[in-house]
């Protein structure tokens, strides 16, 4: 297609490193529906015919029932999946074909091609973050006052509710979704247009091929609209965002489905055996998903190299710009599905959740803010009189609210009976009244808020 000048053709390894076909393929519907727009505003501003603009349509219509039916073919000696298209369009409807390419160079339809397509994987991501932020809200509400251990530094600190505890994530997939919509927006313009890197001299109207193709209106400059990437580095970012959130809570997972804490039996579905050792209920999913933050990092880490330093407008490293986007989308994909999946299925042991939450000493906060708020006891002190309760409890083996009242009192004669009103695990959930706290009260409450949230969206 551009051999014109030359008198040999490429060495074998000159086509191979030149070739994008194999991974741009992904492109071809977004090629073609980039082709339409362009081919109908040629037509309509009479740059081409208008019998030919329209054997042109047509004959891209039939190009890509044939890809749809057959796939794309890969021949390196075309290149990229532009040069694929048109040589099979050229096929159909013969030298006709070679007038689709007026007004546009590959560099504007590779951008505008890439905006679709990654447009759409961030319309796929927000939805499949969106249902396993349903699925969360579904389990949270179940488990409004189910009590489990919360934890730092993963030691026991204070009872919280499991629903509490999904909900958190809820809120992170609820943020990452926000970027992808903030990604998203500032993406939709369109680069067709911009032609090679200097805009055309043929009368186009890119409002028109902008609004045909469901952007918000054409880029500002041709030398930008042919060479940044940012609009898939931010899809990346925003990938890897929310890959980190969704590797904790895999982790969290995994954790919890191990033998000594027993907080959740994975089902069958999302559970693997061992080969060798027949008891093995292994959270592959879960570890594959926490896996899989640290490849969807290092596409991001790729476009981003790609793209340091390169002088305006298009060079060829930018080709290499879609691998990693591809990637990514994969890998995300099957994170939030096997996540959905996951969360959705877990069988909770909420007894066993209780069982620990019961025997950390997780309510000595309790402890101290009782005697801040009966006793009148400066927190500070309150702090170290529970310390001492608690070294006695543990002594004796037994947990805070088994201490007899002497024994309490022992410990600080200021400590009397109405301290156990605060002692128990569900006292302690129960009063964490504040805003965004864990009382089960408050939990419902954000639960009928992110539905309502979730509804309104639908709307
Ligand atoms: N396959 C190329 C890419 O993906 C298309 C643009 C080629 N442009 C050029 N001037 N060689 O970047």
């Amino acid at each position: 297609m551009w051999g014109g000048r030359f008198a040999e053709g490429p060495s074998a390894v000159m086509r191979e490193i030149n070739a994008s076909i194999p991974f741009d393929k992904r492109l071809w519907q977004q090629d073609i529906a980039g082709s339409q727009a362009h081919v109908a505003m040629l037509g309509k501003q009479g740059i081409v015919a208008p019998e030919d603009a329209q054997t042109i349509s047509q004959g891209l219509d039939a190009v890509a029932a044939d890809f749809e039916r057959d796939g794309v073919p890969v021949d390196y000696a075309l290149e990229d999946i532009h040069m694929v298209t048109e040589s099979a369009l050229a096929e159909k409807i013969g030298p006709v074909a070679g007038r689709l390419h007026t007004a546009r160079s590959r560099n504007d339809q590779v951008a505008t091609d890439f905006r679709l397509w990654t447009r759409e994987a961030m319309d796929e991501a927000a939805a499949g973050l969106k249902a396993l932020q349903t699925a969360l809200l579904a389990r949270a509400g179940e488990h409004a006052d189910s009590v489990m251990p919360g934890f730092t530094h993963l030691q026991s600190a204070q009872p919280v509710t499991l629903g509490h505890h999904l909900m958190a994530y809820y809120e992170m997939f609820a943020r990452d979704r926000a970027r992808l919509a903030d990604a998203r927006a500032r993406l939709n313009r369109c680069p067709l247009g911009a032609a090679a890197l200097a805009g055309t001299g043929f009368p186009i109207d890119r409002e028109a091929t902008a609004a045909a193709l469901g952007f918000d209106g054409p880029t500002r400059n041709s030398l930008d609209s042919v060479s940044d990437r940012d609009f898939a580095i931010e899809y990346l970012t925003a990938a890897v965002q929310a890959s980190l959130h969704l590797s904790r809570l895999a982790e969290e997972f995994v954790i919890w489905a191990s033998q000594p804490f027993g907080f959740v039996k994975l089902s069958d579905q999302w559970s693997t055996g061992s080969s060798i050792m027949p008891q093995k209920r292994n959270p592959d999913a879960a570890e594959l998903v926490r896996g899989h933050a640290g490849r969807i990092l290092g596409c991001m880490t790729s476009l981003m190299v790609t793209m340091k330093g390169l002088p305006l407008a298009y060079s060829k490293d930018m080709q290499d710009d879609k691998p990693p986007v591809f990637e990514a989308h994969d890998l995300l994909g099957l994170s939030i599905a096997a996540m959905t999946g996951m969360v959705e299925s877990a069988q909770f042991r909420t007894d066993r959740m209780r069982g620990l939450a019961e025997s950390g000493f997780a309510t000595a906060t309790d402890l101290a803010d009782w005697l801040v708020r009966e006793g009148g006891v400066p927190f500070r002190e309150a702090h170290h009189i529970t310390g001492r309760a608690v070294a006695r409890a543990e002594a004796d083996g037994v947990r805070l609210d088994q201490l007899p009242i002497e024994a309490l009192r022992e410990v600080d004669a200021r400590i009397d009976e109405r301290v156990y009103d605060v002692l128990s695990v569900d006292a302690s959930v129960s009063s964490r009244m504040s805003f965004g706290g864990t009382a089960p009260a408050r939990v419902r409450e954000a639960i009928a808020t992110a539905r309502q949230a979730l509804e309104e969206e639908d709307q």
